[in-house]
């Protein structure tokens, strides 16, 4: 199976606009089976206020944001996380959508908000699950979630293969050295698709990577140009939990000691 990043810096406050700025990115990626976008893609992320994040969220059934990646799938055969500000009634959610060609197939809303996020969203209230792809089965997290391994560990004992995380990282290095550790210690794959540039006080922090099951980091990002990462993973291997002939890394847990 053939995974993508895309490492780029939207253009706050206009959908339409980052979907022009994604279609060369997407053309590059086009050969993934998925390709995975930061978090906020369709919206930027360091708003003003409450109702600038209202104003700039959208409706994912109503999107032309969604429906311009829904065709990019069709015409691909692939399929797409990407990181989305979400409006459902009168709440505002930092989701994650997992599209393909039919639409919408897979929706996280993340829990862990991270600073004045707290005062813009709703914080998640969807149960992190996998999503079945093609045989591989993909979960959503989203950037501070990275500070949480209980999360991780929720998705892997479901038998998530894939962890896709849409991210706009500020503290420098920190999610991607913990990053590669949660795909060791659960043996799955993640994607840590995050976002370069500065909107007014905040510096993305680049450096995206895909991760695998040994915590090895089978591609890395520079930390501030735009960029596609590629690579091949072998699925199977998310699927070994064994660390060595006589340890598992599920089985050997002792829930009845600790939290
Ligand atoms: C973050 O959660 N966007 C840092």
């Amino acid at each position: 199976m053939k995974i993508a990043t895309i490492q780029f810096s939207p253009v706050f406050g206009n959908s339409e606009k980052n979907i022009e700025k994604l279609k060369p990115f997407l053309e590059k990626a086009k050969e993934a089976d998925l390709i995975v976008l930061p978090e906020l893609a369709n919206s930027g992320y360091n708003f003003k206020n409450k109702n600038e994040v209202f104003e700039l969220s959208e409706e994912p059934e109503n999107s032309a944001f969604v429906g311009f990646l829904t065709g990019f799938c069709k015409q691909n055969n692939s399929a797409i996380v990407t990181g989305f500000n979400e409006r459902d009634r009168s709440k505002i959610y930092n989701s994650a959508l997992l599209i393909d060609k039919t639409g919408i197939i897979g929706k996280y809303r993340k829990i862990h908000l991270f600073m004045n996020e707290k005062e813009y969203f709703e914080p998640g209230n969807l149960m992190p699950r996998p999503f079945e792809l093609n045989g591989a089965k993909i979960g959503m997290l989203v950037c501070f979630d990275w500070m949480f391994p209980e999360i991780y560990r929720t998705l892997a004992l479901q038998g998530t293969d894939i962890i896709c995380q849409p991210s706009n990282l500020v503290l420098p290095g920190k999610a991607q050295q913990a990053i590669p550790v949660h795909a060791m210690i659960n043996r799955v794959f993640i994607v840590l698709a995050n976002r370069t540039g500065t909107e007014q006080n905040l510096t993305f922090t680049g450096n995206s990577l895909i991760a695998g099951p040994d915590g090895e980091i089978i591609a890395q990002a520079s930390a501030s140009e735009e960029e596609v990462l590629i690579a091949g993973v072998d699925i199977s291997l998310s699927k070994n939990k064994m660390i060595t002939p006589k340890n598992h890394a599920f089985n050997d847990r002792r829930p009845e000691l600790y939290y």
